[in-house]
């Protein structure tokens, strides 16, 4: 298959509109889109993005008083939190309407739904007239796709099209949370932090992924991993320690990454590293994280190091996706 690169919103959403699965901006990471009313369209979505089948996806809508076309009903409390945070990077779990096809929600009675503030994102919505199912752009397991160029590093060939568009401004993915348990609970930290969420709807919990009631089957599956092996310090002691034990040797040289927001001095380290970042603030950090990890990738490297987030806010929600990355394989 060619994949097509795009600028014109009007052929993406004619693709969308007739089965085609098409990689689109979003303000969070780059979605890889598809037609949630139509089976064939999503099993090649799942095909080409290599998805476990019990992965349920969330569906995009190009406005809030869509909710009908995906949802049952909307619970008081989504309708609270959509009307505060959405458009944006808020995800919420409905009662599942019956035109979403079952693939979607991996057979779940519930169904995920967001709608983007990413402009081009909304209007290529708008434009296809479908309900669009889209997990993040990139071969499953792998750090999620930020630029156009990601996209394609994982999925030239698999895919029909991708929209350009600018960098992903977020960086990580949505928060989700489930309003259709009691309490409702936030399954995956995402921009929009817990406290933000409390000060609109104090009863939201925070899900214990152990627990058997949470239905998220897609926090069991590996996540967001480079090839590197990937390791959490919270300062340069640390750092420091690791090193020496790890690699004791003269040969560690230029095989190994080191991204932190601040604190972390590298000039000791220049000679070991292949590629160092430091990032000014939380907000920096976690909209180049994906795509510091897939550098350290390109360049063959063998350990990436990455200093750990502050606690609270947007650093609950990438320090999440660092433990994930880091997670024994
Ligand atoms: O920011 C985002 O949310 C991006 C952009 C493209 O919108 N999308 C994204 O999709 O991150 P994905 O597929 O990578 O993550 C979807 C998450 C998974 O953790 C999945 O388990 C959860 O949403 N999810 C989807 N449907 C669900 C449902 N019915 N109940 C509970 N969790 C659900
Ligand atoms: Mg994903």
């Amino acid at each position: 298959m060619n994949t097509l690169v795009l600028t014109d919103i009007d052929q993406a959403a004619a693709l969308l509109r007739s089965g085609g699965v098409v990689a689109f901006p979003t303000e969070t990471v780059f979605g890889l889109g598809a037609d949630a009313t139509n089976a064939q369209a999503i099993q090649r979505l799942f095909n080409a993005k290599g998805r476990p089948s019990d992965n349920p996806l969330i569906v995009h809508l190009a406005a809030r008083d869509h909710w009908p076309r995906v949802a049952r009903s909307l619970p008081p409390i989504a309708a609270r939190l959509l009307e505060r945070f959405a458009p944006g990077p808020l995800t919420v779990v409905l009662p599942k309407q019956p035109a979403i096809q079952a693939a979607v929600t991996a057979g779940l009675d519930t169904v995920a739904m967001r709608i983007p503030a990413h402009s081009q994102a909304r209007q290529l919505i708008e434009l296809a007239g479908v309900p669009v199912a889209a997990p993040s752009a990139n071969r499953s397991s792998r750090p999620s796709g930020t630029t156009w160029q990601s996209v394609l590093e994982d999925l030239d060939g698999l895919i029909d099209a991708v929209l350009c568009g600018d960098t992903c401004e977020v960086g990580i993915e949505s928060t989700v949370v489930d309003c259709t348990t009691q309490p409702p609970r936030l399954l995956r930290p995402g921009a929009i932090s817990l406290s933000r969420l409390q000060a609109i709807a104090p009863e939201i919990a925070i899900a214990d992924r152990d627990s058997p009631q949470v239905n998220s089957p897609g926090l069991r599956h590996p996540h967001y991993q480079p090839q590197a092996e990937l390791q959490i310090v919270e300062n340069a002691q640390q750092l420091e320690r690791l090193l020496v034990e790890r690699f004791p040797g003269p040969d560690r040289e230029r095989r190994l990454a080191l991204c932190g927001y601040a604190g972390l001095d590298t000039t000791q380290l220049s000679h070991q590293l292949g590629l160092a970042r430091q990032f000014a603030s939380v907000e920096s950090y976690a909209r180049h994280f994906y795509e510091f990890l897939r550098g350290a990738d390109r360049l063959g490297l063998q350990s990436i190091f990455c200093q750990a987030a502050p606690t609270g806010g947007l650093g609950d929600a990438l320090n999440d996706r660092m433990r994930r990355a880091a997670a024994p394989r």
